[in-house]
């Protein structure tokens, strides 16, 4: 592959291989960026995440809606460094635990620019949300209402009189995507079914304390097509006339070369006002979207060093990291790229496996590497989202850092796990 040229868009904004033909990221050099802060770790080009941010605001003020906000969710990538950045973009932050509205409020988000959600909200999480003065909390089920009511007089003074909520619906629209990430299904365990949505407004309404400001749906996860996000505002637009309309997220990334690309982020948030317009859904109405994958995915790669090449039936190249750091192709199935951080392109195919005790840990299964040996650096790209955040601890393999990358300056954001936190909860 030729030197000094950029990469497929796979790769964060504004990666090339450089003059001696290797992986820049940020400005830096891969090689360089494992010397450094070793390897596993997952390298992020902070330009990247500002420019995705700013392509879905722009996009939001190009559709002509005045009062539409991008909500990025948070487990997409719970990283403060990267939550911080999104704060100072002047996103607003999704939140599905009492955990990741912490690392929100750590990161800056003002309490009111938090959407709390969650299927199981505890009272201490509620409680919480209460005391901090989210801005809105999303209903999921009749118990939390009545838990919520209990719980009012927790709330933050001087947070407004009333608590402002919306009420989570499950749809039934479903969009092409992987079963485990596909939640607008009628049978969902996410939110009331469409059926009981009048009787869930009107128990909100009864409780004095709630305000309710709206409705939410999300349908799914890694959706390339942007109909079910059409016939979602349809769907919802049924439901009543409020002043907040939340369409969750769910629009998909390219994680490999050859997969097809999602569609513009400005289609998708046309597509979203578009329809919301066409079904009565006024332009004074306050309109949410939650992307989480768009925004974080490609800006990051990760970075392994192999350990071992073996020639059993296929040529195994196994690497310092697998399952603890990525576990979406064990989970989903997902494809990833992998190539050697140094010589891009090459013919060998490899298996590339993780370090894990486990056959099942295979991040790559059939990638094209030029002739893979010990001390190489991999790389595969499109890591930024549901990597970090699922990480594990299996075999006792601590979790690699956060590494932003920018104009050629690299900073630690977020250390290495180092074996005392292995032990660090241990109190027998
Ligand atoms: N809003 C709500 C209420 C959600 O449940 C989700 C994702 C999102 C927004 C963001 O969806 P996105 O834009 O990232 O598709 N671990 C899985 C993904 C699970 C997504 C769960 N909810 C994966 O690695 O593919």
């Amino acid at each position: 592959m030729a030197t000094g040229t950029s990469l497929s868009h796979v790769f964060p904004l504004g990666s090339r291989l450089n003059e001696r033909g290797r992986l820049e990221v940020g400005g830096c050099d891969a090689i360089e960026l494992a010397r450094e802060f070793g390897t596993p770790a997952y390298v992020v080009a902070e330009e990247d995440l500002r420019t995705r941010a700013r392509a879905f605001t722009q996009a939001g003020r190009d559709s002509g809606h005045s009062d539409l906000h991008v909500v990025f969710a948070s487990k997409a990538f719970p990283c403060v460094a990267v939550l911080r950045l999104f704060a100072q973009e002047g996103l607003w932050c999704d939140v599905a635990s009492g955990g990741e509205l912490h690392l929100a409020l750590a990161a800056g988000f003002p309490a009111q620019r938090t959407v709390l959600h969650g299927n199981a909200k505890s009272e201490a999480e509620l409680r919480m949300a209460l005391r901090a003065g989210v801005g809105l909390i999303v209903i999921d089920n009749f118990d939390e209402i009545d838990r919520l009511a209990r719980l009012l007089p927790g709330r933050a003074p001087g947070a407004g009189a009333e608590q402002e909520v919306l009420v989570r619906v499950t749809p039934d629209v479903q969009g092409a995507t992987h079963e485990k990430i596909s939640t607008g299904q009628a049978d969902s365990k996410f939110g009331f079914s469409m059926g009981d949505a009048a009787e869930a407004f009107a128990r909100v309404e009864g409780v004095e304390g709630l305000s309710l400001q709206g409705v939410h749906a999300h349908i799914g996860s890694q959706l390339l097509d942007l109909e079910p996000f059409r016939a979602l505002a349809a769907e919802l637009s049924g439901l009543g006339d409020f002043p907040v309309w939340d369409f969750g997220g769910g629009l998909g990334v390219q994680y490999t070369e050859h997969q097809a690309a999602p569609p513009p982020v400005e289609d998708y948030v046309a597509a979203i006002v578009g329809a919301a317009n066409e079904h009565g859904i006024g332009a004074d109405r306050r309109l949410l979207i939650e992307p989480g994958r768009s925004l974080s995915a490609n800006a990051c790669v990760t970075l392994y060093t192999v350990e071992s090449v073996k020639q059993n039936v296929s040529r195994w190249v196994a690497v310092d990291g697998g399952m603890s750091d990525n576990l979406r192709p064990m989970l989903y199935g997902a494809t990833y790229e992998a190539h050697v951080a140094d010589r891009f392109g090459g013919s060998t195919r490899c298996v590339v496996a993780g370090k894990h005790c486990e056959s099942g840990d295979v991040i790559v299964r059939d990638a094209l590497l030029d002739d893979p040996r010990p001390g190489d650096v991999l790389v595969t790209p499109a890591t930024g989202a549901y990597g970090f955040s699922m990480a594990n601890n299996y075999n006792g393999v601590t979790r690699p850092p956060v590494i932003f990358c920018s104009d050629g300056d690299a900073r630690l954001v977020l250390r290495r796990e180092t074996l005392e936190d292995l032990t660090a909860r241990d109190v027998s």
